[in-house]
């Protein structure tokens, strides 16, 4: 049974990085110390102490060249509010499943590492309310910050329920590492981190933001969508990536569908005036099930032309960071449907299984249905890649 929904705020309801970090440059301007962005960058979502100490350090200040966390907070907790109410800080569906969840009969919490007055103002500009939840735990609550579980387990205490009853929603390995020690489903976005990481990790689930949750009214439905989204087992060691199959339905007659049509339709703008052997390719996200598409790009010097297939996973990898493909549907006018070559096959089995399913069609209407492993059952993998 599933009785609580529990956010983590950063990156999952509301997306106030940009703010924080404008106002931390601006702190170290104070003092006379040039920070940019990427100085901030990896000391993100421990906690205020950690965002300035930790940057401090990296950009050599310290207490003799005027560094203070007391003053970089007092300036920066001036400075937030202002700034945040400004900026259209809320993602994507948090507003829409928080209360979907309380419509539902499921609690709500929020599991902040923030102060407690940040993750308070976060709230009121993402147009919620502390009402619309029933428990808030800031990192002013517990000593130990993610990826220590305390935060989670401090939710669980509040709302008197078990780990297996709530469903965290995390966008950090480090939020799904405190997630899952606390015992709970997790279910990352991907507004941070890429699938395959989130994976690896430990998510139960990923999606690309909350407005991706699949729609519930009760609890038990709460259940079901879940578990339409999860992982089904562990993954395949095969190319150089462990590619995790979600439990949507991926090659239902519909997808294969929408996979032909997508790939015959990117076949429509292929480039190609020295073979006029037009390609189209489709590849499916196993992650997220979106589609991206590709087709063959000639070159005058023939040697630089780009297949197809490798367009479309280039696209995929570009919009998702490292990908796993559940599906791949390839287009051309001939007869059988052509393969992808052996250098598209090698590029990808690096975000292939063996049972990645690979359509080839023709415009005529003849179709192959192969398992990518049938196409190349030996991939290159690189040593310290392999498992
Ligand atoms: N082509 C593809 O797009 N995919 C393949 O796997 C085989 C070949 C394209 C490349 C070139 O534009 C044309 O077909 C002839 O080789």
């Amino acid at each position: 049974m599933i009785r609580a929904f529990l956010f983590d705020m950063d990156g999952v309801l509301a997306d106030t990085e940009a703010i924080s970090v404008a106002i931390g440059i601006e702190y170290f301007r104070t003092i006379g110390v040039k920070a940019s962005y990427s100085d901030f960058q990896p000391n993100l979502g421990a906690g205020e102490r950690a965002f300035f100490d930790r940057t401090a350090l990296s950009l050599g200040a310290d207490d003799k060249t005027g560094y203070s966390y007391d003053a970089a907070s007092l300036y920066f907790r001036k400075r937030y509010p202002e700034l945040v109410r400004k900026a259209k800080a809320a993602l994507p569906g948090a507003a829409g499943l928080v209360h979907m969840a309380r419509r539902s009969g499921i609690m709500t919490a929020v599991a902040s590492s923030a102060p407690s007055w940040k993750v308070r103002e976060n709230i009121e500009a993402i147009g919620l309310s502390a009402e619309d939840f029933d428990f808030i735990a800031s990192g002013d609550d517990i000593k130990r910050n993610k990826p220590e579980k305390d935060i989670y387990e401090l939710c669980l205490i509040k709302l008197g329920i078990d780990g297996s009853e709530a469903v965290v929603f995390e966008d950090s390995a480090s939020g799904i590492a405190s997630g899952k020690g606390a015992g709970c489903h997790v279910v990352s976005l991907m507004t941070t981190i890429d699938a395959e990481s989130a994976g690896r990790a430990g998510a139960d689930a990923v999606i690309s933001d909350l407005s991706a949750f699949p729609a519930f009214s009760s609890p038990e439905e709460a259940a079901d969508a879940l578990d339409s989204i999860s992982y089904e087992e562990k993954g395949v060691a095969y190319g150089a990536n462990i590619i995790r199959p979600g439990k949507r339905r991926m090659s239902d007659s519909f997808t294969i569908e929408r996979m032909k049509k997508a790939a015959a339709k990117a076949r429509d703008n292929a480039y190609a005036p020295y073979s006029s052997f037009k390609v189209g390719a489709a590849v499916l996200s196993a992650a997220t099930g979106r589609i991206y598409s590709g087709c063959n790009m000639e070159n005058s010097s023939y040697g630089a032309t780009i297949c197809a297939e490798r367009n479309a996973i280039t696209t995929a990898v570009a919009a998702e960071g490292t990908v796993g493909i559940d599906m791949i549907a390839v287009c051309s006018d001939d007869d059988p449907p052509s393969p992808p070559c052996a250098l598209c096959l090698q590029v990808l089995a690096e975000f292939s299984r063996p049972d990645t399913l690979v359509v080839l069609f023709s415009v005529s209407g003849k179709e192959l249905r192969y398992k990518f492993s049938e196409l190349l059952p030996n991939p290159f993998v690189f040593p310290t890649m392999r498992r």
